[in-house]
């Protein structure tokens, strides 16, 4: 080392670590002016990138916690199902043994069935509440002796988590003068299936999968999902919404 580097090195020691940024001392204002610029950017990109990755509130809430385990599409869809909470089991009632709906379903359920028979109709129930483990059960155990591979099982069965029937607000009506249609597409021929289209929506019951239904489900005219309340229609907003947008296409 020289005397006039040693010299030199003993000066800039004297200078405070926070002046050292430039020869003169100071931070320069071109240097500034670069941090200046990438904090503002950083701050728009993170507002930008938290905007798209959040383009509805009750998307997230359903699928809080959920997204370490894969990529959720951006509107919450899994093979085109939307996310769907569990019941609580108290607000469960039982139709028959092994079978419960949401209790405000029920209500519903019981005037609608009461005014069918009165009609003539014998509107049955084949399938209501079911958990995420039922559900599990079902989606698992179909795909694999149908030998069927998840992106086919879900056009006809949920994934768990993804069903509509966890809601408790989702049921299956039969006809209980043809029972061979059951859960068959020949349901729509049925006197309950086509006293469904008349009246349904006065007890506030929606057909979930129609013919060519934006999620890309199968048509099911036996599954139908009760709405008449706020709660049940903030859980299928996404649901109506995307049908809103294809009628509007
Ligand atoms: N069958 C309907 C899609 C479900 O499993 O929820
Ligand atoms: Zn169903």
């Amino acid at each position: 080392m020289s005397k006039g580097e040693h010299s030199e090195s003993n000066n800039f020691s004297e200078i405070p670590l926070a002046r050292r940024l430039s020869p003169s001392g100071r931070i320069s204002s071109s240097k500034f002016r670069y941090v200046l610029f990438g904090t503002v950017f950083l701050t728009l990109f993170t507002v930008f990138i938290s905007i798209n990755l959040a383009p509805n509130q009750s998307i997230n809430i359903l699928t809080k916690g959920r997204k370490n385990i894969g990529k959720i599409s951006k509107d919450g869809r899994l093979l085109g199902h939307f996310p769907y909470p569990e019941a609580s089991t108290k607000n469960l009632k039982t139709v028959y043994p092994g079978l419960k709906v949401h209790k405000n379903t029920f209500n519903a359920l019981a005037k609608m069935r009461s005014v069918a028979a009165s009609e003539g109709i014998k509107l049955i129930v084949l399938s209501g509440y079911r958990s995420i483990n039922l559900q599990k059960e079902i989606f698992y155990s179909n795909k694999s002796f149908r030998n069927q591979i998840a992106i086919e099982r879900a056009k006809v069965s949920a994934p768990p988590g993804y069903s509509e029937h966890s809601t408790g607000y989702a049921v299956d009506f039969g006809d209980g003068t043809m029972r061979d249609t059951d859960f068959e597409v020949s349901f729509e021929k049925t006197p309950a299936f086509l006293w469904l289209q008349r009246n349904a929506a006065k007890y506030h019951f929606v057909l979930s999968f129609p013919k060519g239904n934006p999620q890309g489900i199968s048509y099911e005219p036996w599954h139908w999902r009760f709405e008449g309340t706020v709660e049940a229609l903030r859980q299928f907003e996404p649901a109506n919404k995307l049908q809103i947008k294809k009628r509007l296409k």
